[in-house]
């Protein structure tokens, strides 16, 4: 697969690594559909998008509700067929700096953003993208896949989700003709990057992450794991025995304050 995507669809669009992947892919020819759930900052975006020549349109949608994506989904799709499906939208909460836990609302909403919001993404997509035999998709998760965050278990059990459900896809659809990358970030500067207090090792400002992430999605790569250094380091906290392991991550103290 060489051909660069001319019809590509980017959730979470509205601001951030979503907003900064569907400027890097905005280009004349280029179809744009964006989805997130506020109407000002798609806005902004499809304008700055609209700018460098893509044709864009844009869905306030929340990703949790499943009929409203398929419907919206499948208009666009059967108008301008999908060659590239970005699930990027995503939330964090974790333990606030009060030390308050993220309790129940906190954890479920995380895995009905992150993990179900992305397969109510992908999964109405699949029937045509199977068929056509051609076509990305990405999954944006975290390097929190790699390892349960005693500040975020909520958010790290969503990624890990995410992880997961994008690698067993990878491996079924790779003989139907379809890419599937698995984007493992780590830091990077957002308004949700602005919200995690204390460590951020190894923090990238917002292009650098997205331009990583654009060029594997480009490449067709498997997984996109950033920055390396630190993907090998929860690796490497991953096969430890899990009370030594434990021990490791709890030095990587941050605390992750309330949305505004
Ligand atoms: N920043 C980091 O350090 C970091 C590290 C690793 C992975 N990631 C992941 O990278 C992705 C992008 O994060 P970011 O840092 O760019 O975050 P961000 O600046 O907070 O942007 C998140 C985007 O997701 C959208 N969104 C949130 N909840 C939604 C919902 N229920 N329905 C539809 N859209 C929703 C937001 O738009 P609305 O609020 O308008 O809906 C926004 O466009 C996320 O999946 C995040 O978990 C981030």
């Amino acid at each position: 697969m060489t051909a660069p995507p001319r019809s590509i669809l980017v959730t979470g669009a509205s601001r951030g690594l979503g907003a900064a992947l569907a400027e890097g892919f905005a280009a004349p020819g280029v179809a744009l559909r964006l989805v997130a759930r506020g109407p000002e900052g798609l806005a902004a975006t499809a304008a700055r998008c609209a700018a460098r020549g893509a044709e864009v349109e844009t869905a306030a949608i929340d990703v949790r509700d499943g009929a409203a994506m398929a419907a919206r989904l499948l208009a666009w799709d059967a108008a301008r067929p999908f060659d590239c499906v970005v699930a990027n939208a995503g939330i964090s909460r974790g333990i606030a700096p009060d030390g308050t836990w993220e309790g129940l609302d906190g954890a479920t909403l995380q895995v009905a953003v992150n993990l179900i919001g992305a397969m109510h993404t992908v999964e109405p997509l699949l029937p045509g993208l199977r068929a056509r035999r051609e076509g990305r998709i990405a999954l944006v998760a975290s390097l929190a896949a790699y390892r349960g965050l005693p500040d975020a278990p909520g958010y790290a059990a969503s990624k890990a989700g995410l992880r997961a459900y994008g690698e067993g896809l990878r491996a079924a659809l790779a003989p139907a003709g379809l890419r599937v990358t698995v984007v493992l970030p780590g830091f990077f500067d957002s308004a949700m990057g602005a919200r995690w207090i204390g460590a951020r090792p190894m923090a990238m400002d917002l292009d650098a992450a997205a331009a990583r992430t654009r060029r594997a999605i480009l490449r067709g790569a498997r997984r996109a794991s950033f920055p390396l250094p630190l993907a090998l380091l929860l690796r490497v906290l991953d096969a430890l025995p899990a009370g030594l392991s434990d021990r490791a991550v709890r030095r990587l103290r941050f605390r992750i304050a309330p949305e505004p």
